[in-house]
């Protein structure tokens, strides 16, 4: 285009996290503990061994936090409430004191013009319900994930209009089940797809609810979306993408929003075998409740090539989600296998850097589904070094955040509903298996693995950047 719209004048410009990624205080004022807190904690499983302990020390410093965001002039601030600290054992008895440290989180935003957009669950599910009922491998959990939202909807109902429900479905169910990455790291792709079933009805359970505790609010989940290219124009490796798309997005996502699985997916895993159980009632419940919005997490595209029924399978460590996959050679026999695209230069964590990716899927998102957006996550992991003077030049990463606010322009212009952008993340935090060496935020944080140092912030180059970007409403990129 010549000329690209604007974007609307309540544009969120926004920035993420999760509280295991953040908060820290993991014991403190009554918390229960999650699977997190123990996964972390078994030999092997991250990188260093680091957990989330102390994390970037939010549960004590929010308020120096919160200062920073006001002097960015932040519109929305996406966080995740860890369910033990509101529940302890994820069920029985409500603990105040982990209410009182959100409600202060949100009055503190609230009086900085900041709007708070609540994550309800972003992986750390109480430890209690993983033991006694096998987490989400039981129907017991919906009522249970209920009862705790309507908790967080009651109390904060009123102050609060912007909700996530679950944080990347997708990526907790396959690092949790398939890939055994993730607690409970399991490798049992039925137990799998049955345990998303129960999610996707918890899901649809607490939208429902939203609805009754929540006029005029809004809700949606986050879906980790990597958009799939063929490899080629050979007619099987685009038959390969898009049996690839059915499997790893509309699997999830037509779902959410149209209620139904996708008929070749759904095929694909009855043949197998492993079709998840559908009882009765769990159709009706999922067609009847639709999100307000689709919340997507992006960080990268996939492209995958024609497999033959003998082909490469999946391999160790590898998922075939497209935003945590690489491009080794993996995939399924018969329907499709990753490959890497010649045309995208790749992180230092072999993920592609594609933004006019995010512009094909927020396109696809529109023609399918044509519910409002809300980019809950993009941002580029890298290693910063802090340098003299406390100046950590970032130009990566401006970079990349840069490209991605213009293809959102331009996805704007061609018709997209784009609620707003939020980055990942604020501040550097914790990033689940990789440590505290691989940072996303504006704000550095002074620790590493092994060194809790000062836990200092210091703002990076980006974070003027980005102060632009708000004050301009994203015209100055
Ligand atoms: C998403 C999550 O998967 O991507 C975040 O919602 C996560 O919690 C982010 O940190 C980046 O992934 P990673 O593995 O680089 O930390």
């Amino acid at each position: 285009y010549e000329k690209l719209d604007k974007f609307r004048d309540d544009f969120l410009w926004g920035s993420a996290s999760a509280a295991y990624q953040v908060e820290g205080a993991w014991d403190k004022d009554g918390k229960g503990e999650s699977v997190w807190d123990v996964y972390t904690k078994l030999p092997g499983t991250t990188f260093k061994n680091t957990n989330g302990d102390v994390a970037v020390d939010h549960y004590n410093r929010y308020k120096e936090d919160v200062a920073l965001m006001a002097e960015m002039g932040l519109k929305a601030y996406r966080f995740s409430i860890a369910w033990t600290r509101i529940y302890p054992d994820g069920k029985s008895e409500v603990n105040e004191e982990g209410l009182k440290f959100y409600e202060n989180l949100i009055d503190e935003l609230i009086a900085n013009d900041i709007k708070p957009v609540i994550t309800l669950y972003h992986w750390d599910l109480p430890k209690h319900l993983q033991d006694l009922y096998g987490g989400w491998e039981s129907r017991e959990i919906i009522h249970d994930f209920n009862k705790y939202c309507v908790t967080l909807f009651k109390r904060f109902g009123d102050k609060v209009k912007h909700w996530v429900s679950l944080n990347e479905q997708n990526i907790f169910m396959t690092l949790g089940y398939v890939t055994a990455m993730h607690p409970p790291a399991v490798k049992d792709q039925k137990r799998m797809l049955q345990a998303n079933h129960i999610a996707n009805l918890a899901n649809a359970t607490v939208i429902e609810s939203f609805k009754t505790y929540v006029p005029g609010g809004m809700i949606g989940p986050s879906f980790a979306f990597g958009p799939v290219y063929p490899f080629s124009c050979n007619p099987k490796d685009v038959l390969s993408a898009e049996n690839a798309e059915d499997l790893n997005c509309n699997w999830w996502l037509d779902v959410y929003c149209k209620g139904k699985y996708p008929a070749f997916a759904f095929k694909y895993y009855e043949r197998l075998g492993i079709a998840p159980v559908i009882e009765e009632g769990d159709l009706e419940l999922l067609e009847r409740v639709k999100p307000d919005f689709i919340g997507i997490n992006y960080y990268q595209t996939s492209t995958v090539a024609f497999n033959p029924l003998d082909g490469v399978g999946q391999s160790e460590g590898i998922n075939n989600t497209g935003k945590k996959g690489t491009a080794k050679e993996s995939g399924l026999p018969g329907v499709f296998k990753n490959a890497k695209n010649p045309h995208l230069e790749t992180t230092n964590w072999d993920w592609a850097i594609d933004p006019t990716g995010l512009r094909v899927g927020l396109r696809r998102l529109t023609s399918k589904y044509n519910l409002p957006i809300l980019i809950t996550e993009n941002g580029l992991g890298e290693f910063d070094k802090l340098e003299e003077n406390d100046v950590v030049d970032d130009a990566h990463r401006i970079d990349y955040l840069s490209a991605h606010v213009k293809a959102c322009k331009e996805a704007v212009s061609d018709g997209v509903d784009l609620l707003g952008y939020c980055t990942w993340s604020f501040t550097d935090l914790l990033s689940w298996l990789n440590g505290y060496q691989k940072r996303y935020g504006f704000v550095y944080i002074d620790r590493d693995e092994n060194d809790q140092k000062d836990l200092r912030r210091i703002k990076k180059n980006s974070f003027y950047w980005y102060k632009n970007v708000i004050s301009s409403n994203g015209e100055e990129l």
